[in-house]
């Protein structure tokens, strides 16, 4: 059965990468939950997506430059719906700790030390529990150095070819678009290089979300994770 990866959490019913966004997801059905980890200057690792604090939070100015104390202070939610007011910007220790035994983590590094992320999924004992990517080449080869042992995933628009996938990037997930998965000689060729298929769909059309249950992949990394459960469940 495909396992829901819920995008920032279920982010368009709630502030995305916060606890309730998670919660949510998970109520909705989600297997997995993605998140973004971003570094404060003071190195503490939080999880939001943007490099600034404009866009999600009641803060400004960028992620990296701000003291953790700061940013402990600051609402994650208001900006979304006043019922999340007093939502945190989630520190990943604690985020990761509130998901531990209840959901798989598609842990995206964006702007972070990666040997702190990966000490802390080593000490709580989640390692088989998660997955990995990051659109930055440097995180990914530090990643790779540091714990050769974690499960990675990389989009075929950056390897190219499934064939590259393991060989030069380390994964064992291959992220493709709905219409690559409408290929079948991108999935065939993915299995056929050994790795799991995860299709990311941003949007909300009942019939994508039953197409791509249909399709039998492995994980699927969407938006909407109450519509694929919907979709899951009347196969
Ligand atoms: O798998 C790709 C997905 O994580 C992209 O997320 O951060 O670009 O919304 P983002
Ligand atoms: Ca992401």
């Amino acid at each position: 059965m495909t396992k829901i990866v819920s995008h920032r959490g279920a982010n368009t019913r709630a502030p995305e990468n916060t606890f309730a966004a998670a919660d949510l997801a998970l109520e909705q059905g989600a297997d997995y939950i993605e998140l973004d980890v971003r570094e404060s200057a003071d190195g503490v690792l939080y999880v939001i997506h943007d490099e600034t604090l404009d866009r999600t939070t009641n803060g400004t100015g960028p992620v990296g430059h701000m003291l953790s104390s700061e940013i402990d202070m600051l609402d994650a939610g208001e900006w979304f719906h006043e019922k999340f007011k007093g939502a945190v910007v989630p520190r990943l220790d604690a985020y990761l700790e509130h998901l531990r035994h209840r959901a798989g983590v598609y842990i995206e590094l964006k702007h972070c030390d990666p040997a702190k992320v990966v000490a802390l999924v080593r000490d709580l004992g989640m390692v088989r529990d998660t997955f990995y990517f990051s659109f930055s080449e440097e995180m990914r080869f530090q990643l790779q150095q540091i714990a050769p042992e974690f499960r990675k995933m990389m989009t075929l628009n950056i390897a190219k070819s499934p064939s590259l996938v393991g060989a030069v990037h380390h994964a064992s997930i291959i992220e493709i678009t709905p219409e690559q998965m409408r290929r079948p000689a991108i999935v065939e060729a993915s299995r056929m290089a050994g790795l799991e298929i995860m299709v990311y769909y941003g949007g909300d059309d009942m019939d994508v979300h039953r197409e791509i249950a249909a399709a039998g992949v492995d994980y699927v990394n969407l938006d909407r994770p109450d519509l694929f459960a919907a979709a899951r469940r009347a196969l």
